[in-house]
């Protein structure tokens, strides 16, 4: 199924809500990941990437793509919303950075061109992986890293749709994760734990980490409603890879 056109109307209906909402969050400091805003300094997921030309794939507002232009990073913000590329711009400070319209399923950038590619719940959870993750890899130059920041099945297979937050029950079969109905025609992704590693082989990259951001007891989600509210201090919510193109 081709998500991009629903995902598009999807994104663009509600960017504006979506940032009043959720930009105090996002952007409240440089390099904050996921729904429970963890410093990267805790987690050391994207590394050093002054003087690095640098892919955010779905940027959304670019609070991540703004953070790492001001330390110096060639970075690129790539989102399929014009409406989320607008607040990008709108929000950029004095460090510019290209901001580019496009698909993570057909990235329209030549082989290698990028050090880094990453994301935070941005093109690797809205496109279906088996084509994003190869075209992150082919952007790749050899020895670059994808980064990237998903809900984990766990997250999924526990929420519940008609209460609409997540339970500490099975709602979901596991083995039944791929394409994640979202409000308004959209799609989201999810795979299995074996499903990503056997994505990410494929398209040639290394396993070099996966990172289960876990928030401190009483860290608030500024997405999802949790019960118990300390849900993801107790079992896994989100999955940080860490893989590198040899
Ligand atoms: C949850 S936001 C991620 C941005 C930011 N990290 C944040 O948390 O707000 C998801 C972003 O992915 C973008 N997006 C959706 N489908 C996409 C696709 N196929 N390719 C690239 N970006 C996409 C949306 O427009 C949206 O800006």
């Amino acid at each position: 199924m081709d998500s991009i056109p629903a995902n598009r109307r999807f994104w663009n209906k509600i960017s504006r809500a979506y940032q009043h909402e959720h930009d105090p969050q996002i952007g409240a400091t440089p390099r904050l990941w996921g729904m429970y805003a963890i410093p990267d300094a805790h987690l050391n997921a994207l590394g050093d990437v002054k003087g690095k030309r640098v892919l955010e794939l779905g940027c959304g507002a670019g609070q991540w793509s703004r953070s790492i232009a001001a330390e110096g990073a060639n970075v690129v913000g790539l989102d399929l919303s014009e409406a989320q590329l607008t607040e990008a711009a709108r929000a950029m400070g004095t460090a510019r950075y290209p901001l580019v319209q496009g698909a993570a399923e057909r990235l329209p950038f030549a082989a290698e061109s990028f050090d880094v590619v990453f994301c935070d719940h941005g093109g690797l959870s809205w496109a279906p992986p088996h084509l994003a993750v190869p075209q992150a890899a082919r952007v790749l130059r050899h020895g670059g890293r994808l980064v990237f920041n998903v809900a984990s099945p766990w997250f999924e297979a526990c929420y519940d749709e008609e209460a609409r937050h997540v339970t500490t029950t099975l709602q979901r079969d596991y083995f039944g994760l791929h394409t994640v109905a979202e409000d308004q025609g959209a799609a989201s992704y999810q795979l299995t734990y074996g499903g990503w590693i056997k994505v990410l082989r494929a398209a040639g990259l290394i396993i070099d980490d996966l990172i289960e951001p876990r928030p401190d007891a009483g860290t608030p989600n500024g997405y999802n409603k949790t019960d118990p509210p300390d849900w993801a201090h107790r079992w896994p919510a989100e999955m940080l890879w860490i893989t590198h193109k040899p």
